[in-house]
Order: C-alpha cells, then sequence, then structure tokens
C-alpha cells in the first residue's frame, strides 16, 4: 500500500517492480482500509507504516499519533470486520522503551517512551495485543531494536553519516552537521530483522518478540568505524548544532534477543563493522 505523492518516491523498491502490485492508501483513511481488506482478503498484513522519525514526531505530535498510533487500530478494526484469520505483524520499536528501566531490554521490561512517537508506538504495540486477546486475530508485536541498510531513510543518523561521507569522499561537501554523538544504539541489519518478522507471523501461536544484536553503540563509535574505515579522521569534517538535538533524548538501547532465538531459531547475521562498510561502500 503507498500514498499518493506528486514526486515519485519508490526508487528502493525499484527493483520488485514486476513482482508486485501497489495500490494507494492511507493509514489515515479507515474506508479504503476496509475496501482494500474486502477485496484483496490478504493472509497476512504486515504493518511497517507510519511518520518514523523521533525528531519529526514533536514537530508533528498529532499527525504522527494518528498516523502511528490509530493507524494500526484502523487495520486492526479492518481485519476485525472482514477477516479474523488475516495474521497481522506489528512494528513495535525500541523507542518504547525510552529512559530504560533496565539493560538489555527484553519482551517484559517496562515501556518509558519519551517521544511522540514512542508514545504513539505503546498504543499500537497494546491495541495489537488487545485485538488478539479480545477477538483472537493472529496478531504479533516484533519489538525491533534499529536497524538500517543502503536504503535507510536519508535523514536517519546512520544513512546521514554515510551519505555524507560518500559526498566528503567525492569533493562535493566538506563537513556533516549532527546532534547528540554519545547516543547509544543497538544497529542490526535490516535484511535480518525483516526474515524475524516473518518468521514471527509462521509460528503456531502469536506472541511478541525483541529483534537485536545485543550490542550497543554511540553515534561517535558509528562516525569512527566510518571515517576509519575510508582512512579519515571524523573530528575534522563532523559539526555538531543544538537544532538536531531532542526535546527528550533516549540515551541507550541494547535488545536481549535470547527468545526469539529459542522459539525463532533467529539470528542477527550481520555484524556493527559489517553493517557500517556495506552502507559507506554503498554510498561512496
Ligand atoms: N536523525 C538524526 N540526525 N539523529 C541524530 C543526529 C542527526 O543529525 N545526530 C545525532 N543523532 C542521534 C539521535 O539523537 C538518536 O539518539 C540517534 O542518533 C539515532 O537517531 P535516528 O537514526 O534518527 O534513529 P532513532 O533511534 O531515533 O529511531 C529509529 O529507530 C527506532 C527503533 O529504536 C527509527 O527508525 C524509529 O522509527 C525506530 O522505531
Amino acid at each position: 500500500m503507498v500514498r499518493r505523492s506528486s514526486t515519485f518516491n519508490r526508487s528502493r523498491i525499484d527493483h520488485l517492480r514486476n513482482d508486485i502490485e501497489l495500490v494507494y492508501g492511507d493509514l489515515g483513511d479507515s474506508s479504503v482500509l476496509n475496501q482494500l481488506m474486502r477485496s484483496i482478503r490478504p493472509d497476512e498484513v504486515y504493518n511497517l507504516g507510519a511518520q518514523s522519525h523521533v525528531r519529526v514526531s514533536f514537530d508533528m505530535p498529532e499527525y504522527t499519533a494518528d498516523v502511528v498510533a490509530v493507524g494500526t487500530l484502523r487495520l486492526l478494526d479492518a481485519i476485525r470486520e472482514t477477516d479474523l484469520r488475516c495474521r497481522f505483524y506489528q512494528a513495535s520499536s525500541s523507542e518504547m522503551f525510552g529512559k530504560v528501566a533496565e539493560v538489555p531490554q527484553t519482551e517484559e521490561t517496562p515501556f518509558h517512551p519519551r517521544s511522540p512517537y514512542g508514545v504513539s508506538k505503546v498504543f499500537g504495540h497494546w491495541i495489537t495485543r488487545n485485538y488478539r486477546e479480545a477477538y483472537g486475530v493472529y496478531a504479533v508485536n516484533g519489538i525491533l531494536f534499529n536497524h538500517e541498510s543502503p536504503r535507510r531513510g536519508e535523514n536517519f543518523v546512520t544513512r546521514k553519516i554515510t551519505l555524507g561521507l560518500g559526498a566528503i569522499l567525492r569533493g562535493e561537501r566538506e563537513s556533516i552537521e549532527l546532534g547528540n554523538l554519545d547516543a547509544k544504539r543497538d544497529w542490526g541489519y535490516a535484511r535480518d530483522y525483516m526474515e524475524g518478522a516473518w518468521r514471527m507471523m509462521q509460528q503456531e501461536r502469536p506472541d511478541d518478540y525483541v529483534l537485536a544484536t545485543g550490542e550497543t553503540h554511540s553515534v561517535q563509535e558509528f562516525l569512527e568505524e566510518a571515517f576509519g574505515y575510508v582512512g579519515l579522521d571524523w573530528r575534522t569534517h563532523v559539526t555538531t548544532g543544538e537544532r538536531l538535538l531532542r526535546p527528550a533524548e533516549v540515551d541507550l538501547l541494547v535488545g536481549d534477543y535470547s527468545k526469539a532465538r529459542s522459539e525463532l531459531g533467529w539470528e542477527p547475521k550481520v555484524t556493527f563493522r559489517e553493517l557500517v562498510r556495506m552502507m559507506v561502500d554503498a554510498d561512496r
């Protein structure tokens, strides 16, 4: 399902054009969701739709809540009204842990979201559980920690760094402006994580699972790894700006994926270093 836009933004799925069919819709429009459920009658629905940028959610809190929180409810309700056998995957997020209550975070760690985005994802998480418990929908929450790839959106920190580094190497620019370099994230490879999401949907019974690598690295470490790989010193090419700081920050995320390992047989395959290098190579 894609949103109508006056400019095309589908380069990341161009290579799949002959294998998939796109339909117009919007998580803000329940009549379309209901109509699509009735006409397509899907076996599985993956809800990855969102206003997914944490910083932007402070600028557009109501829109973020409408799409991320109520949008999830709209989709679940379309399933309830049309076909209770349709399986539902909810992209829950490690941002729900926010100001973390324990380290590492598991499926049982209490939530303390720190942004309108995180708060909206908590609603999405619980409404997914609620439809499972109340109506018996096969509905799972994949609590995914940050997952990256060369297709990462251009204003998330990893891609911003590798895109900027590519431009620096080509002599197109001198520096990259960033915000908080001390934040620590558990960064994995998106392809590994999507395989995990699919596995969650093939189980006998629906449940919630953390997908993570179990390792955490600061933004500064990402810079060191990326610039070090091409023989440059990040300190001469990075500036920091107040405007890129968040009103409330999530300082540290690191996940425990033991449950996914034992019940889904899932394990991340790509290491932090391999991930950084893959992204640098793609953008240089
Ligand atoms: N985007 C961005 N831009 N982040 C920066 C910058 C910058 O210039 N400078 C420092 N950071 C810091 C942020 O403050 C944050 O602590 C960290 O880098 C990661 O920011 P993002 O890459 O924007 O990702 P995120 O962790 O906020 O959220 C992502 O991961 C979540 C899963 O935990 C998004 O993909 C969410 O949609 C996802 O749910």
